[in-house]
């Protein structure tokens, strides 16, 4: 495949936060970033929006961002030009980006959650045409999904598959609770099924229940209408209680959510969609209850997880699909909270 400079290609469109806030977002012309020895130019098909991604691009993730910055961590293309030492990719391959370029296995450490993607440290993120990411900074795509689909997998779908699978080991036969039909609960619940766990699912929305019934959830409680939700958990369990938690709501939602698990229980610790409210650890000793922080997911887990979607047929559930040009109009879908599953943001198609 000829080099992009010599096809005349030199410059590609990114979108660039110079000030915060969804409406500031500025589309700008950026020169296609050079390939290192190293290093993989890879061409993005699409992306997708984490509710993280709104916070960056909000300025509430960290206000002390460093700017201009190109935000948004998902990503899926395919590679265009490699480095003279590269073994790894070839012109052609379909990748995805790690969400931290330097976690491939282990615990993360501080170092590490500075390689992250898209918040304004010095690796900035996806929203933009053109890539080079180390070669070993890229997993492969699923040789089943999209573009469009597997941009949702690098935040959403491996902090889900990290939280069911690997944290929480979920078998056969065990009680899984999801919050809320966002990103990573509608992931989790996939999973969760796949595992052959039964799944309990909350949301806010009558609708949004009949559709995640439709998706294979077994029992779905509605926590405006059932604002005791944790309670409705027991009794569905015979007072027992769930195996697992998958924990997106925070402050807000976990005493509830450890009411609703059973002693010696785990609750995968995500997300603080509720924002701050006191808390009390009491009931996570007495249950001898094990609430497990989740960071995302390292490279490992990534190629483990596309493995399980290749072998399973499991396909992201996408919400909606936004155009490039508009992805303002889907960032304010995000913040209206009226979404089902992942927002993607396809670079190919004016619709
Ligand atoms: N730790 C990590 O590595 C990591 C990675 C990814 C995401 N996160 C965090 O996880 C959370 C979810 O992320 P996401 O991208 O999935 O967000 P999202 O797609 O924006 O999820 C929004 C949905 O959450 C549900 N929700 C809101 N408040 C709720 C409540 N009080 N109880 C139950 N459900 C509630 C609503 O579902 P209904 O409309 O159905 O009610 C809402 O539509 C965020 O806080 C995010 O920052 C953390």
């Amino acid at each position: 495949m000829p080099q992009l400079a010599q096809m005349g290609v030199s410059e590609m469109k990114a979108w660039v936060i110079n000030h915060f806030g969804i409406d500031e977002l500025s589309l700008e012309e950026r020169p296609v970033p050079s390939v290192g020895e190293k290093d993989v130019l890879v061409k993005l098909h699409a992306t997708s929006i984490n509710y993280r991604d709104l916070m960056v691009v909000e300025g509430t993730y960290n206000p002390k961002m460093k700017l201009p910055a190109v935000p948004f961590s998902d990503g899926a293309g395919e590679v265009v030009e490699v480095g003279s030492g590269v073994t790894k990719w070839k012109p052609g391959d379909r990748v995805m980006p790690i969400f931290a370029q330097h976690w491939f296995d282990g615990d993360p450490d501080a170092e590490i959650r500075k390689t992250s993607l898209g918040a304004g440290s010095t690796w900035d993120g996806t929203l933009r045409e053109f890539a080079a990411f180390n070669e070993s900074g890229l997993v492969a795509s699923p040789s089943n999904l999209s573009y469009q689909e597997a941009a949702t997998l690098g935040c959403a779908g491996l902090t889900a598959w990290h939280a069911v699978v690997e944290s929480g080991g979920v078998k056969p036969g065990e009680t899984v609770v999801t919050l809320g039909t966002g990103g990573v609960s509608v992931f989790a619940l996939q999973f969760a099924k796949a595992a052959g766990a039964r799944v309990i699912a909350t949301s806010s929305s009558d609708e949004k229940l009949g559709r995640l019934r439709e998706l294979g959830v077994d029992e779905t409680i509605n926590y405006r209408t059932r604002e005791d939700w944790d309670k409705a958990i027991l009794e569905l369990t015979g007072g027992r209680g769930a195996d697992h938690v998958i924990e997106v709501g925070g402050s807000g939602t976990l005493p509830r959510s450890i009411n609703a698990t059973r002693f010696g229980g785990h609750i995968a610790m995500i997300g603080a969609l509720t924002g701050a409210a006191s808390f009390n650890p009491t009931s996570v000793f007495m249950k001898a209850v094990r609430v497990q922080g989740i960071y995302v997911g390292h490279r490992r887990m990534f190629e483990e997880m596309n493995r399980a979607i290749e072998v399973n047929g499991l396909r992201p559930v996408v919400d909606s699909t936004f155009w490039f040009g508009d992805v303002k109009l889907a960032l304010h879908r995000m913040k209206e909270r009226s979404h089902f599953g992942k927002i993607v943001i396809d670079f190919e198609n004016e619709k």
